[in-house]
Parts: structure tokens; sequence; C-alpha cells
């Protein structure tokens, strides 16, 4: 069952410089289309600044859309009224990337995870059942002694643990995680993603998790979709893209992954040479053109790439193909 379709989505937020200059657009979100069956997880990839984020908010309707469609569960959400969008904000969740930041310092763990069942009319047993029920699942035992502290009190990882119980115990159909573990140690990274995964697959919830660490997705991903400048450079199954990138720029994000021989750890890496690009004034043709090995004079430069199914489900956005 599809559960959400988005389709030539655009986001453009207005920049207006001097009185009489004209207005400018940020193409931040600029033309990305995908579907996600009910339990899949889409890894989105890119670097700061590509639209990530702004895709992430703009399908919870937190940024309002320049054009294109989303439809949840059938029903088109673009562009319904706020007052008609309760049971979506009901459906979706979202996990922040910054634990501290995202949860509110002089309330206690228990008030925080309680917050929402309150505003959806959960009567108080059940809530405090959930509330125990929630931290055993994000591993936050014995539960009694984390209820009443509050999110100062615990570390990185416990915070985010927190965050993630706060986004589930409601059962949200679809959660976006935006870089949830980014700013956590390396050495919780992949326990958290994996926990995420874990508590995703019981419930059956369906997720966008947005990161610029490739090499992160491979703990949570079924299918991954590169970002690059607002638009979709690569977009397929998790393992069909990881085996075979398509995608100049793809292919330098996973030529870029650290060697997990010791022998080359400390080997300086390759990253696509040159900065990104401007989302005000983006390069002509392929947005990539001037970073990329492979250009093709005359071409590259000119047209935009169309994106293409190069194999069932596996589709690339370059001139090469
Ligand atoms: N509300 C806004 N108004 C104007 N411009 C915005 C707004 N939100 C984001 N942008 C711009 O849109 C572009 C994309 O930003 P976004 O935060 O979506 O990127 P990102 O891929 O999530 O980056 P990062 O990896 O740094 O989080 C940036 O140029 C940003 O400055
Ligand atoms: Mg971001």
């Amino acid at each position: 069952m599809t559960l959400l379709e988005v389709r030539d989505l655009r986001t453009w937020f207005p920049v207006k410089k001097g009185l009489f200059s004209p207005v400018k657009y940020v193409k931040a979100v600029d033309g990305i289309s995908f579907t996600l069956e009910k339990g899949e997880v889409l890894a989105v990839i890119g670097e700061s600044g590509s639209g990530k984020t702004t895709l992430g908010r703009t399908i919870l309707r937190l940024v309002k859309p320049t054009s294109g469609k989303i439809v949840f569960e059938g029903r088109d959400i673009t562009n319904i009224p706020e007052s008609e969008l309760r049971w979506y904000r009901f459906s979706t969740a979202m996990v922040f990337q910054d634990p501290f930041s995202s949860l509110n310092p002089y309330h206690t763990v228990q008030y925080i995870l309680e917050e929402p069942l309150i505003l959806r009319g959960v009567p108080p047993k059940e809530r405090a059942e959930l509330v125990v029920k929630a931290l055993e699942e994000v591993r936050l035992v014995p539960p009694e002694d984390f209820l009443k502290k509050y999110p100062h009190m615990l570390s990185g990882g416990q915070r985010q643990r927190v965050g993630i119980a706060r986004a589930l115990i409601t059962r949200p159909k679809f959660v976006v995680a935006d870089e949830p573990v980014s700013m956590l140690d390396v050495s919780i990274r992949a326990e958290i993603l994996s926990l995420m995964r874990s508590l995703q697959s019981k419930y059956g919830i369906t997720m966008m998790y947005i990161t610029h660490d490739i090499a992160t997705a491979k703990y949570i991903a079924d299918k991954i979709l590169v970002m690059y400048a607002g638009k979709m450079v690569e977009y397929g199954p998790f393992r069909d893209v990881i085996k075979n990138p398509l995608h100049p720029y793809t292919q330098a994000l996973i030529e870029a992954l650290p060697d997990p021989d010791p022998a080359n750890r400390f080997k300086i890496r390759k990253v696509p040479p040159g900065e990104p690009p401007s989302l005000i004034n983006p390069p002509s043709g392929c947005r990539f053109h001037p970073r990329c090995p492979y250009v093709i004079k005359g071409k590259c430069e000119k047209e935009e790439p169309p994106l293409k199914e190069v194999k069932r489900g596996h589709y690339v956005a370059c001139w090469l193909y």
C-alpha cells in the first residue's frame, strides 16, 4: 500500500535585496518526486544546503509548497488549509537533529512524553502506561529512573532516545528524522539508528531519514534519494544505488566513505571538488556540471538532464545515461 506520494515538489523561498530589486527565489526544493510504501524508510542524502530539511518540512506541511503534489494515504494534502490538517498533524511526527534544543528544558521526561498524548486526549492512566512502555522501548531503563529527570540531566544519546520516544509514542504513520544522530558521538550512532529501525519496523512506520552521511543510511534505509542543489540526481532501492551508483555525485559520495581496512584509514579521500552551488543562481543545465569529472562539453551546461529509469526502480538524472 502506498502511504506517501510526492510529485514534482517545489519549495521556493522569495528573497528581495533592495526595495526596487526584483524578487528572486532560493529554490531549496526544485522538482522532487518519490513514493513510499507503508513501512518503508527513505534516506535523503545531500550536502549542507541541498534542501533536505526543507523537503522534510514541506512534506510535513510545516512549510508551504510552491508547486507539485503531496498525497498521503490517497488524500491530496498539498494545499489543504491548516484547519483541515489536524488528522495529518496527528499522523506524522519529527525527530530533530539537536536533542537538546528540541526538548523543553523545564519539563520532565515524563511530561515531555505525555504532552503529545494529552493533546490527543489520551486518559491519564493510559498515558502513564504508554510513557513507561515508550521508555522501555528506547532502552531508558528502569523507566522510574528517568521519569522525573530533566533534559540537562541526560547524556546526548539518552536525550535523543527521549526525542525518538516522543515522536513514536503517538504511533505516527509517517516520521521525518532530520539528522537524528549527527550531533551524537560516532560510537553510539549505529546503536541509535538500529533502535529506530527496529521500532519503525515493529510499528510499520514509514520514515524519511535525512542525513549528509551516506554511511549511516545502511542501518536504516530501504530506498535512497540523493539531492544536489534542490534537485534529485539519483533515486532507487538502497542496495542497488550503493552497489551501482550511477550519478557522478553519488559515486563521489561513496568514494569519500572511510575505508574499513585499517591500513588505509588515514589515506586522503577524494571528496567532490568545488563548492556547493548557489540556490538563487544555480548553474545552468545540470547543476552538478561545474564539479563533474565526466562533464560533456556543449551538453551538460546547456540542458538539464531529465530523471530517467535506468533499471527497475533505479532513477538517475545524468546525460551519461
Ligand atoms: N525559511 C527559509 N527562508 C529562506 N530560505 C530558506 C529557508 N529555509 C531554508 N532556506 C534556504 O534553503 C536552502 C536549503 O536549506 P535546507 O536547510 O533545506 O538544506 P539542508 O540540506 O537541510 O542543509 P543542512 O545539511 O545544512 O541541514 C538553503 O540555502 C537555506 O538557506
Ligand atoms: Mg538540514
